[in-house]
């Protein structure tokens, strides 16, 4: 099977840098990407690359050198589904948020819907790509809708679940640790493993049954999201003790069998993924009566959400029980640094227990704009979108946000908060001046030497 023309239907942070990557390094492949969203479609066409929909390190070079050439952006999902010899799937499966399994289980409803499309309008063989991560055993849904046509069309489905990690994607896309893809067809699977084969080597293309795939997808970021609240469990317990998080980290992560990496203690973890799969998981396991596989991974999420919360009490103590009318300087909104990309972070909770307290925030993020801090807020429903408006203020200058602050709360990790002048953003803050370092970024000398009191993240 030989892949000319290929169809991505979603546009977001997985199918967006996806598909650029593909067509760079792909020239002579023909890549569409749609969506139903226009305006999205729009800003990926727009001539000036700082308008593009995400920000990725390295994104827009690529866009703009593949853009035209053989990677297309389009509303036009029929045409494209039509053309293409290969689909990838790359919706967004939200957690449900009705009905059965409400709060738990991912919504498929996007995912049904592109099937139904694609059954109606393909006239010739197709391989679809299941690239959203997905329950386990969604491609016998997919199957059973695409195999339910009359129009003599052959299907072939796999599923290629994606690893890139937000604000590294390009890279990620470029060397990844390995490709995955599950499949019953080998010549399907074939198609599939010679495009990455083009820059990557043969001994990282994995391939294996579909619900492998499937699951390896889940168990992955289920397993690296409980290193991260395994690491804040003990944050909590640095911080009563006098040990140091950053060294316990250190120590554990010399040993071989544990690794250095995603030990980094932090006020908890967001994204898009995280939670959203865990409670997948954990959806799965109770619907085959697992209870205890279920219980088990639902602590991480559990731990993640004390996270949050404690920070956001720390803040409330230390300010003498009382942040009532006080104003709070956020810095960092986005779930973690060189992302645009703001979903589940944990920003979003900390202002909102923070609000709660009738404290005023001043937010500043050098990527997330106003209107997408107070989409945030207000899609949590805990109060009027009205007392939103006047509890926050965004700003597009720290310096601003910080200004008569009480406390400054950093809560992503963004390189150039570690750049500024704190002895100036000190020198208009109300004292004593307090910094909540929610990611361990800042040098807890130079600032107690300027005169902050200093609090961090299990310490
Ligand atoms: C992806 C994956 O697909 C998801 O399963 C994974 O767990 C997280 O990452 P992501 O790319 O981050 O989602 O989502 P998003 O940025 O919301 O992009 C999805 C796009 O699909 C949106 O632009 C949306 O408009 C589009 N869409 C959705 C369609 O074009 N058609 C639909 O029917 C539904
Ligand atoms: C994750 C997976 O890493 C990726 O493989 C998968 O495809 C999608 O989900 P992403 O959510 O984009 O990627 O970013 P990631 O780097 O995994 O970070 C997730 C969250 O954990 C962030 O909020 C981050 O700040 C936090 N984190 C990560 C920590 O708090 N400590 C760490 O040591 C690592």
């Amino acid at each position: 099977m030989q892949v000319k023309k290929i169809c991505c239907i979603g546009a977001g942070y997985v199918g967006g840098p996806t598909m650029s990557v593909i067509a760079r390094q792909c020239p002579d492949i023909q890549i569409t990407l749609v969506d139903m969203n226009a305006q999205r479609i729009a800003a990926w066409n727009d001539e000036n690359l700082d308008n593009l929909p995400i920000y990725e390190p390295g994104l827009a070079e690529i866009v703009a050198e593949a853009r035209g050439r053989n990677l297309f952006f389009s509303t036009a999902i029929r045409e494209a589904i039509d053309e293409a010899d290969m689909i990838f799937i790359s919706v967004n499966t939200p957690t449900k948020n009705y009905g059965k399994g409400k709060g738990m289980a991912a919504d498929l409803k996007f995912i049904e819907l592109c099937a139904r499309q694609i059954a109606e309008v393909a006239r010739t063989d197709k391989i679809v790509v299941e690239k959203s991560t997905l329950p386990v055993r969604t491609a016998a849904a997919l199957k059973s809708i695409l195999h339910h046509t009359d129009s003599g069309v052959n299907f072939h489905i796999l599923s290629n679940p994606e690893f890139l990690a937000e604000g590294t994607a390009v890279q990620d896309l470029l060397n990844p640790d390995r490709v995955l893809i599950g499949g019953e067809e080998p010549e399907a699977v074939e198609a599939l493993a010679n495009i990455y084969a083009r820059w990557v080597s043969r001994d990282r293309i994995l391939t294996t049954n579909l619900w492998s795939s499937e699951l390896s997808k889940l168990t992955a970021n289920a397993f690296l999201a409980q290193r991260v609240s395994s690491i804040n469990a003990i944050s909590e317990l640095c911080e009563k003790t006098g040990a140091n998080v950053e060294e316990v980290a250190k120590a554990i992560g010399m040993d071989s069998r544990i690794g250095p990496k995603f030990l980094k203690a932090s006020v908890g973890f967001g994204g898009s993924c995280f939670q959203k799969d865990i409670l997948n998981l954990v959806y799965i396991a109770r619907s085959y009566n697992l209870h205890e596989v279920a219980d088990y991974w639902e602590q991480v999420i559990i731990m993640n959400d004390h996270q949050k919360q404690r920070f956001a009490d720390r803040i409330v103590q230390t300010l003498f029980n009382t942040v009532s009318g006080k104003r709070i300087a956020i810095l960092g909104w986005a779930f973690k640094k060189d992302t645009n990309d703001t979903r589940e972070s944990a920003a979003i909770y900390v202002a909102d227990h923070l609000l709660n307290e009738q404290a005023n925030i001043a937010a500043y993020d050098p990527k997330v704009p106003a209107e997408k801090v107070f989409m945030d807020l207000d899609q949590l429903n805990s109060r009027p979108a009205e007392e939103n408006k006047q509890q926050v203020s965004v700003y597009g200058d720290p310096y601003e946000a910080c200004k008569d602050a009480h406390a400054i709360a950093i809560l992503t990790e963004w390189d150039e908060f570690k750049t500024y002048d704190w002895a100036r953003i000190k020198a208009g803050m109300n004292k004593p001046a307090f910094i909540f370092d929610g990611r361990k970024l800042l040098q807890r000398r130079e600032l107690e030497a300027l005169g902050f009191q200093y609090y961090a993240i299990g310490e």
